[in-house]
């Protein structure tokens, strides 16, 4: 972190963070290298699709869900050492698998809370209402 960017990797030695508030992809919905291909293109940045988290090509089956739940657990893990031990973690989620409670478990962390949020002006896909949770999460 302190060679790729210093003014963050310096800062972040000497001072944690309270917490992330997220917006992680959801397992199988979208292609998100697919949305901003025009990005790619444009900025001349390295595709890296095979390491997208929860991308729709791989579907929603079970092999998906296991890989989306260690991928978003790895995520989890890894912001750890960033973190004051009295953080808070917030991630709004569509999660009709049910995979956050294993999630959470590996990544020792603890669901405090889940707020529901009824989304009602969509602007892509259908204007069906719909719902997401927002987890709270803190260390085990
Ligand atoms: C629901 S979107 C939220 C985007 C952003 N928070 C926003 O509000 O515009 C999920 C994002 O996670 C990104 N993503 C998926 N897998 C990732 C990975 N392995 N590393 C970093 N970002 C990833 C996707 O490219 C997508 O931009």
């Amino acid at each position: 972190m302190e060679q790729k960017y210093p003014l963050f990797g310096n800062l972040i030695k000497k001072q944690k963070i309270n917490g992330v508030f997220s917006s992680p992809p959801y397992v199988g919905l979208i292609d998100y290298h697919e949305q901003h291909a025009y990005s790619y293109d444009l900025f001349g940045f390295e595709r890296k699709d095979e390491l997208e988290i929860g991308p729709l090509y791989k579907g929603q089956g079970k092999q998906a869900q296991e890989s989306y739940t260690q991928g978003i657990a790895d995520v989890l893990n890894n912001s750890k050492k960033y973190l004051i031990d009295d953080f808070n973690i917030f991630l709004v989620a569509n999660d009709k698998y049910n995979l956050y409670p294993r999630i959470a478990k590996l990544a020792e962390m603890q669901i405090m809370n889940q707020y529901k949020r009824p989304v009602l002006n969509r602007t892509e896909k259908d204007k069906g209402a719909y719902s997401e949770i927002i987890f709270h999460l803190k260390k085990n």
